[in-house]
């Protein structure tokens, strides 16, 4: 069957209602399109967890910052499309920013404190248009499950907060990170990356991989290991750090002694081009983001 295709907010809205009305439960994957592997795991998830699968290809405009790469953001509809409907999408959301930003918009939500941590240090608005703007699908669509990816770890965590806080009766599922073989977290990013940035840009995951492993040969102090990631990091001309940080899993609180579960988070320029990374050090398995197998 043809994934079928909803432009309109209020239509969203409707279909959504209607389903629920029968009972159907809605999971829900929702994106800024240029589709990759990353998302469409969380696709998979979602096909065997939910009846009904919602995605969204919504490029939000309330999370660029001004100078930031919303125009350049790469689109491509139709292809999405195509991934959407091999991936088995039932209904796909894609909605213009009028229809969802109405003239006259006031309303935001923010998480206060833990979005201004990490990425909200030098992005201090971002978390604030994610937030909204995932709030509003959420009321558009009305999922039971919504599934994220580990990749944006501190996005998940925001949104789980935001879920808890505002009573939303959504059950907030988190995928692993998918890699390419070479180690690269997939990110619709990564296009911007030139040949030689695209090698350096490795350099991310090979730093985490190897504190993960120094680690779990018993050392505990967070910043050997900062100092370990940055002085790998440090060996590429291109690569420019905005944070090394190792965090708790809730509060996004460093810590000093890896005792517990933690996140190790990166975030880097390369080039011009900002990525994110992180990897989740979890000794007993029992953190409060819990990874989803693909
Ligand atoms: P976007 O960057 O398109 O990502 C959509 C979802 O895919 C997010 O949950 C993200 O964590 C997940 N994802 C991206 N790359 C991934 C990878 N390599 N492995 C696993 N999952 C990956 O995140 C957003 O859009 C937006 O902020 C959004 C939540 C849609 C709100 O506008």
């Amino acid at each position: 069957m043809a994934v079928e295709v909803i432009k309109s907010v209020k239509i969203m809205h409707q279909r959504s209602a209607t389903l629920k009305r029968s009972g159907e439960r809605i999971g829900f994957v929702p994106t800024m399109g240029s589709l990759h592997e990353g998302h469409l795991s969380l696709v998979d998830i979602a096909r065997n967890r939910s009846e009904i699968v919602v995605m969204s290809v919504f490029v939000n405009p309330t999370q660029f910052a001004e100078g930031e790469d919303l125009e350049q953001y790469p689109r491509d509809f139709d292809r999405d499309r195509r991934f959407a409907q091999e991936r088995d999408v039932d209904i796909l959301f894609y909605p213009s920013a009028e229809d969802v930003y109405q003239d006259n918009f006031r309303t935001e939500v923010q998480v206060t404190g833990l979005s201004k941590l990490l990425c909200g240090t030098t992005r201090p608005e971002h978390f604030t248009g994610v937030t909204t703007v995932v709030a509003k699908l959420f009321n558009i669509v009305q999922p039971d499950e919504a599934y994220f990816g580990q990749k944006d770890a501190q996005q998940a965590i925001l949104i789980q907060q935001m879920v808890k806080d505002l009573n939303f009766p959504i059950d907030i599922i988190v995928g692993p990170i998918i890699r390419e073989s070479d180690g690269l977290a997939l990110s619709s990013r990564n296009v911007y990356l030139s040949d030689d940035e695209r090698k350096q840009a490795t350099s991310l995951s090979s730093a985490l991989i190897k504190a993960k492993k120094t680690i779990e040969s018993g050392e505990r102090n967070s910043k050997f290991i900062t100092r370990q990631i940055r002085s790998i990091l440090s060996e590429q001309p291109d690569i420019k750090i905005d944070y090394i940080e190792i965090v708790d899993l809730e509060k996004l609180q460093p810590v000093e002694k890896i005792d517990g579960p933690a996140l190790v988070a990166i975030a880097a320029f390369v080039g011009t081009t900002r990525l994110i990374d992180n990897i989740i050090i979890d000794k007993n398995e029992s953190n409060t983001l819990k990874i989803e197998n693909t």
